[in-house]
């Protein structure tokens, strides 16, 4: 036999002793997939490259639509939406994590931090079409990308945010009558008590930038 047969008569031999033994663990139901368990630290890292990967690749075509923030019912619309969508898994600035935050795997990151480490545009693609197989939900169904870019604005906000900032807004928030309510025909809008119109002030809801992606491989 020459050289190379032996060679690749080797590799398919060692190839198919890994799947073989890598399907008996699976099927053999040992693998634990409870979420207060941990990957092994090869798998973390797998995971976490392909995500890194992922996101700066589909998040390069994005192009930032940034809301101005400096409109007080803007913002005060940004935290009640947050604080709607976001906190009960993103411990906001200045908050306390909940029993639901707690018991994540992988735990949701805090966002100040994400604000510091990503650009404006991935923080777009993981909002709007979350991490699959993590607790990170996709909003891309039923919010619109002017929705979502007003979520990202606060983000970015976020790493300058004083201890109690996020708390008063959203109290200021709450006493303006301001509300999440998102624009795709849901039933459940809260209306403010007063029927102000708080809810429409200059972004655009029904952008759609940034909204299809080319679908690359999933495994
Ligand atoms: C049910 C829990 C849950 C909710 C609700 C949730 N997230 Fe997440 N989010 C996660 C988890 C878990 C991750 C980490 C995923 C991972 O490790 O791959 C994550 C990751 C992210 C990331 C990537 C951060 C980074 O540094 O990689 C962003 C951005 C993000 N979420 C934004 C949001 C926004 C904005 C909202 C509200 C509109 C939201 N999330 C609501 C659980 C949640």
């Amino acid at each position: 036999m020459s050289l190379v047969k032996h060679v690749v008569v080797t590799l398919l031999t060692l190839l198919a002793v890994a799947l073989l033994a890598y399907w008996t663990l699976a099927s053999s139901g040992r693998m634990d997939v409870a979420a207060d368990g941990a990957h092994w630290p090869i798998t973390d890292r797998v995971i976490e490259s392909i995500r890194e990967n992922s996101v700066a690749r589909q998040a390069r075509d994005i192009t930032p639509q940034l809301p101005d923030l400096d409109h007080e019912m803007t913002l005060f619309e940004a935290v009640a939406g947050f604080e709607d969508m976001c906190a009960a898994c993103h411990t906001p600035p200045g908050g306390s994590p909940t029993a639901l935050s707690r018991g994540l795997n992988p735990s949701a990151p805090d966002l100040a931090e994400s604000a510091r480490a990503r650009s404006a545009e991935e923080l777009f693609w993981v909002t709007k079409y979350g991490i699959r197989m993590t607790g990170m939900p996709a909003w891309g169904p039923t919010h619109s990308d002017g929705e979502l870019w007003l979520q990202v604005a606060l983000i970015t906000r976020f790493p300058d945010f004083a201890d109690d900032e996020y708390g008063n807004l959203l109290a200021a928030a709450r006493e303006a009558g301001v509300e999440h309510v998102h624009g795709h025909g849901h039933e459940h809008h809260h209306e403010p008590a007063d029927a102000h119109d708080h809810q429409h002030h200059g972004h655009d809801h029904d952008g759609h930038e940034g909204g299809d992606r080319n679908r690359d491989t999933s495994l």
